[in-house]
């Protein structure tokens, strides 16, 4: 298998495509670069943009594909061992989105866990799904959101059978997995589809000190970010179907649907090379960032200040975990995460993926390196040496979220029958808005719902306080969109 796998059919035909410098009447209308800005162009070099064409039948149809794309696909496929892959040139939101339709009939039910990204609720909404909400973990000792267990799935599946389909998050943004394997048990042996957002994952298959991924552990559908960890350019995913149960010519009609029909030949050539080398040099390179997180995770934790779970602490919990994803507690600093965050930015030049009150979150990818590590390492223990902040008594927690669904989330977003309603006078109303605050970072108001006293004192509460609540419509969280 290897020998094919040294193969990138699309990176290859682009690439002997670029080198003829043929004179271009098709579009893109920078024409082989010639009219790109001249500062960009003196950055970039002139010859990446020869390889920014569109389609014709040499470089093969991401719609229709018969050619170096459909070889590419299959390779992938055989990667990943799943019967198809399909290449998403919009990242793993277009995805999700595709996952709810294509498995899925308007008003048909899926089971989830609330950790969603918010291209999930996209899914929900364009496919007119009922959703059945399982309620998120918080794990106080930690201050993170641990996903749904095997038990509440079960539990959830006999009260509601009429359901079609599981869907997960794993890893969430932590990289902490669920029990997949008798997740995937339970949904099978229920005629559930199990369905996976895998977006921060594509990885985890190409080395044995990972945890098990989705597509190992028998999803029927699984989304992943091939750029998230892998070495794909920004937008590069791809989704796996591996199932007898959903109709493949369907999912390609839903993704080409979904799908630009001008998509980028440079996207799709680093997802056809991240495949390759993955495959080729997934176990060494992998390997080596494993080791540099590992050695991250005890120098941030002999720190008086700062501390970063481990395997073995999640795995206690009855989860595993990607121990590429650094996790980092700050709460004993006395400073939020996001003033770490901003502080790391500006003095350190050292950017993390996100932070909350309470964690950053560094994530690592194939090009990490120990000296990357190090960095951040070194700009923890400055930090710590020149900034203490007040100890403050924040708790993450959550109201309870699995409420009434009074309507479908696609009627209330296409109704547009709206009123603006006192966000203390709320109760009892349906909301007609998303209201994602940050922390927990998850949605704690969606389209459809019936908003409660408790999660009416919850958003008052968070409104008093300095929290981003993505969503939001006028900046103090006043009022709320409800349904008329
Ligand atoms: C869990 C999860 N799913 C899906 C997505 C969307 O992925 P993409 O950025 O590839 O569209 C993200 C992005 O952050 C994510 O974190």
């Amino acid at each position: 298998m290897k020998k094919n796998q040294s193969n990138a059919p699309i990176f290859e035909t682009v690439l002997e495509h670029a080198k003829k410098r043929m004179v271009s009447f098709h579009t893109p209308g920078h024409k082989n670069g010639r009219s790109i800005d001249k500062k960009l162009l003196d950055f970039t070099g002139k010859k990446v943009y020869y390889m920014d064409v569109t389609v014709f039948p040499e470089v093969d149809s991401l719609h229709d594909p018969t050619g170096c794309i459909k070889q590419a696909q299959e390779l992938m496929a055989k990667a990943y061992r799943v019967e198809h892959s399909l290449f998403l040139v919009n990242g793993s939101s277009v995805g999700n989105e595709a996952m709810f339709l294509s498995a899925c009939k308007p008003g048909d039910s899926v089971i989830l866990s609330r950790n969603i990204h918010k291209s999930v609720l996209g899914g929900i909404i364009l496919a007119g799904i009922w959703p059945i909400w399982i309620q998120p973990k918080i794990d106080q000792n930690l201050d993170v959101i641990l996903d749904a267990e095997p038990d509440q799935i079960a539990e959830t599946i006999k009260k509601f059978p009429e359901a079609k389909a599981v869907f997960l998050t794993s890893p969430t943004y932590n990289g902490v997995t669920s029990d997949l394997l008798e997740i995937a048990n339970i949904c099978h042996e229920n005629n559930k589809l199990l369905l996976v957002d895998e977006a921060h994952g594509p990885h985890l298959r190409f080395h044995r000190d990972f945890p098990i991924s989705a597509v190992e552990a028998g999803a029927d559908m699984v989304v992943q970010s091939i750029h998230k960890i892998l070495s794909a350019m920004s937008q590069g995913s791809v989704l796996h179907v591996n199932s007898d149960n959903i109709d493949i010519n369907r999912v390609k009609k839903v993704v080409s649907m979904l799908q630009t029909t001008s998509p980028n030949y440079f996207i799709l050539s680093t997802i056809d090379l991240a495949r390759r080398q993955a495959v080729l040099h997934g176990e060494r390179l992998l390997g080596q960032v494993i080791q540099a997180a590992e050695y991250g995770r005890k120098k941030i934790n002999r720190l008086k200040t700062f501390t970063c779970f481990t395997r073995k602490d999640i795995r206690s919990r009855g989860y595993d975990l990607d121990v590429t994803k650094l996790t980092i507690n700050v709460t004993k600093t006395g400073l939020t995460g996001l003033k770490i965050e901003d502080l790391l930015n500006e003095e350190y030049n050292v950017q993390i993926d996100c932070a909350d009150i309470f964690n950053l979150i560094a994530i690592m990818g194939i090009g990490s390196t120990r000296a990357d590590v190090d960095r951040l390492v070194n700009a923890l223990e400055d930090i710590e040496k020149k900034y203490h902040g007040e100890q403050k008594n924040w708790n993450l927690n959550l109201p309870s979220l699995t409420t009434e669904m009074v309507l479908i989330p696609r009627d209330v977003f296409l109704s547009r029958e709206y009123k603006r309603v006192s966000l203390s006078k709320s109760v009892g109303h349906i909301s007609a808005q998303t209201l994602t605050p940050y922390p927990p970072g998850i949605p704690i108001l969606i389209p459809g719902e019936r908003i409660t006293q408790e999660i009416c004192d919850y958003l008052l509460e968070l409104s008093q306080k300095d929290i981003r609540i993505s969503g939001q419509e006028n900046d103090a969280l006043k009022t709320i969109r409800v349904v008329k």
